[in-house]
């Protein structure tokens, strides 16, 4: 009959052995299934029924109800999508940590030993060799990062029409001629709180993808409008905040990602495409960006005809704008005399840093725990300034440490350093250290830069 026309194809025959066990065992039926309507839309729908039987026992007829719990499924499996992305980004964040370490001591190594060596240029060469490959795994782990960060590094109300507009030439240039681009960027577009430089590389990200799907050929579009996103999209689609987007939406008339794919896409390391081609984290690290952004991402493609993804971004508040001014540094690594105490649970780095700190004249001491340097902090030693690490096993982390230290101490300066940084940086009373944080893997440079920067404010506010 029509009920069993409406069924989905891929459902009837779990249905029907349902029916067949439902004659014989005489309990109530029921099961959730998918109604496809003549349009082509797809329902799920969650059907109970009985059967009436006849004087043998032979069933007759049903009676039954079917609700639509269509709006469920989707919230159920939206649901599911995004515990999963967490989780792996929670994932991916811890490695992307630990290589950092890594990363940090092979590359502070390289820079010593690269020091020491002077002249032999076989030898040079392959130390610069190794410090490019380790350089590429670095910034393998900080696209890494740009997935499972948790915070922006620095956002600012921007109206992406404009970002757009400056990035018109490089679109035009990732494209082939054949390519037509086409922009519809609404007039009186809303700003939004974003780092402008993540935006930028979220839409190259987006562009270079299309650009392998149509194969050279095809249309580009790019539009962009203001739009509000109310209680029942919020309701279907967890973690969405009802309220104003800029809804920006970039389309290709490519191949299409296949359905039952769409779900993954999305994920670090996902890719269709050979080795050479793509990694697989071009879309990890645009949903990073949405997600920090407080947004939301969308797809939809239709297999041969072509793709779209709508980015929602948040409509910017009345925020005050902050500059940041950066300070002009020389190019050599600068030193000092002050006492440094340097608490890193990895031996080797710390080692590292204490060799590189004592090479520029600092008086060094160690600590491999909060433990042992609060012991020494509680001591009548001579310390300018706490370098730590942020993330240490044995109870204390960095932070806690940092402000135990500055209850002991209250003139000491510290400097924070972790391979997590940003995510760690937007807990909550912690951001006062902001300033004061140094990104692992660090250069030899950046470290010695740093320092200097720190210390020599507490020469001038002494004064
Ligand atoms: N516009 C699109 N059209 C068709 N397929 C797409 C499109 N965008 C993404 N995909 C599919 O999603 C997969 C993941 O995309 P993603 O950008 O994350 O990685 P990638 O492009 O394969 O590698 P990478 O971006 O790291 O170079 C792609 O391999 C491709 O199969
Ligand atoms: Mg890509």
């Amino acid at each position: 009959d029509g009920w069993q026309q409406a069924l989905h194809k891929e459902d009837r025959e779990r249905i029907f052995s349902l029916w067949r066990r439902h004659a014989q065992d005489r309990q109530p039926w029921d099961a959730e299934y998918r109604f496809c309507s003549p349009d082509g839309t797809v329902s799920w729908v969650m059907g109970r029924a009985i059967a009436l039987r006849d004087a043998h026992g032979e069933v007759s007829s049903y009676v039954g109800i079917n609700i639509d719990i269509t709006d469920r499924k989707q919230t159920e499996h939206a649901l599911r999508r995004s515990q999963k992305m967490d989780a792996i980004g929670q994932l991916t964040g811890g490695i992307a940590h630990d290589f950092n370490n890594i990363l940090s001591i092979i590359l502070g190594n390289l820079d010593m030993l690269k020091r020491q060596i002077d002249g032999d240029e076989k030898t040079l060469k392959r130390i610069d060799n190794i410090a490019y490959a380790a350089e590429r795994a670095a910034s393998l782990t900080s696209q890494l990062l740009g997935f499972s960060r948790q915070k922006a590094a620095s956002t600012e109300p921007t109206d992406i029409n404009k970002v757009i507009h400056n990035m018109e030439n490089l679109i035009t240039q990732a494209l082939t001629p054949q390519v037509e681009i086409v922009h519809q960027l609404a007039d009186d577009l809303w700003q939004t709180d974003i780092d402008a430089g993540d935006f930028e590389d979220a839409l190259l990200n987006i562009v270079l993808n299309a650009r392998d799907a149509m194969n050279g050929q095809g249309k580009l579009t790019i539009e962009t409008k203001n739009c509000t996103l109310d209680e029942t999209y919020a309701r279907i689609n967890p973690g969405v905040i009802p309220g104003d987007y800029v809804q920006l939406a970039i389309s290709d008339s490519g191949s299409g990602i296949p359905f039952e794919m769409q779900d993954r896409i999305f994920e670090p390391f996902f890719t269709t495409k050979s080795m050479d081609k793509g990694t697989g984290l071009g879309l990890a690290m645009v949903f990073g960006f949405v997600k920090r952004a407080g947004g939301n991402i969308k797809v939809y493609s239709e297999s041969g005809i072509g793709t779209t993804f709508r980015l929602y971004l948040p409509r910017a508040g009345e925020l005050p704008e902050t500059t940041q001014t950066g300070t002009v540094q020389p190019d050599s690594l600068t030193g000092g005399q002050e006492t440094i105490l340097v608490v890193d649970d990895e031996q080797a780095l710390l080692e590292l840093v204490e060799e590189t700190l004592q090479q520029l004249g600092y008086n060094i001491i160690t600590a491999s725990d909060g433990k042992q340097a609060l012991a020494i902090l509680n001591s009548d030693q001579a310390i300018d300034m706490l370098f730590t690490d942020v993330v240490m096993p044995g109870g204390i982390n960095g932070y806690e440490l940092a402000d135990m230290a500055s209850s002991i101490r209250p003139q000491l300066k510290v400097l924070l350093t972790s391979g997590y940084t940003e995510m760690a940086v937007c807990r909550n009373g912690q951001a006062r250290f902001n300033a004061n944080m140094l990104s692992k893997p660090y250069t030899q440079v950046e470290l010695s830069r740093i320092i200097r920067d720190i210390l020599g404010k507490t020469q001038e506010s002494a004064e």
